[in-house]
């Protein structure tokens, strides 16, 4: 794993480039006959990604930076999708994504279907969507994961797992008493889409990417060179 190692392939090298990549059936996609609205191309995408059965296709990354501009990323699960263009998820606020996103709203989503070789990409800047939706949010989750979201503390240090152990326990009492008790830290989000690009793996390399750009309350399309 030397920076400088020897042109021979060995070890981790020689794994990582004898791994097969776009070595499925692909799907085309004709970006002339796409839709003017990246939302009605997304949930296309989205249905054929759970049509051939891509594992968790609503699963994506969110990347954010702190205010010094330093990146993080990580996986969430995509809640909602609407026709104005807003990407859902939700999370703690007080995890680090919450105070990245607290001080810079502006975020990136990243969906990967490697089962078709579809990529999409969003970026956009991110806003809370209010107690009302964030609390409807936590009552349609599961128990273990309203407990979970209750008692954790999420992205902070975890010293002894006993106390997190106890945390959850005390969660599950207090849930089990209040069955609508919400927690106060969990937030549903809101990312508006300031542009959205489709890729499409090619088995020849001909990769194709449309982006769409917002421009007022319309989108603009153009081709990107892969
Ligand atoms: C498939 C998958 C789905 C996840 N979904 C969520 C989610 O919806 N909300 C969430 O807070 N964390 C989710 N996580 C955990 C996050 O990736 C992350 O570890 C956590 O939110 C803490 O991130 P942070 O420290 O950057 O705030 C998921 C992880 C995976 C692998």
């Amino acid at each position: 794993m030397s920076q400088d190692g020897p042109p021979e392939q060995s070890g981790i090298r020689g794994l990582l480039r004898a791994l097969p990549v776009f070595a499925c059936d692909l799907p085309t996609f004709t970006p002339h006959s796409a839709p003017d609205d990246p939302v009605a191309l997304f949930v296309d995408w989205l249905t054929s990604a759970i049509g051939a059965e891509v594992p968790e296709p609503h699963a994506m990354t969110l990347s954010t930076a702190d205010a010094g501009g330093r990146p993080s990323a990580r996986v969430l699960i995509c809640k909602d999708v609407d026709a104005a263009g807003r990407w859902y998820f939700a999370s703690g606020s007080s995890s680090r994504k919450g105070r990245e996103l607290a001080v810079n709203p502006h975020a990136a989503l990243t969906f990967h279907w490697p089962r078709q070789g579809r990529q999409i990409r969003v970026r956009g800047a991110v806003a809370t969507t209010g107690a009302e939706r964030s609390a409807a949010d936590f009552l349609a989750r599961s128990p273990a994961s309203r407990a979970e979201a209750l008692g954790g503390r999420q992205s902070q240090v975890l010293d002894d797992p006993a106390e997190a152990e106890a945390a959850l326990r005390d969660a599950r009492a207090r849930l089990e008493a209040d069955p609508d008790l919400v927690s106060a830290d969990w937030t549903l989000y809101a990312l508006t889409a300031t542009d959205v690009e489709f890729w499409q793996a090619d088995e020849r390399r001909r990769h194709t990417r449309l982006r769409y750009e917002r421009t007022g309350r319309d989108w603009t399309r153009h081709l990107l060179w892969p």
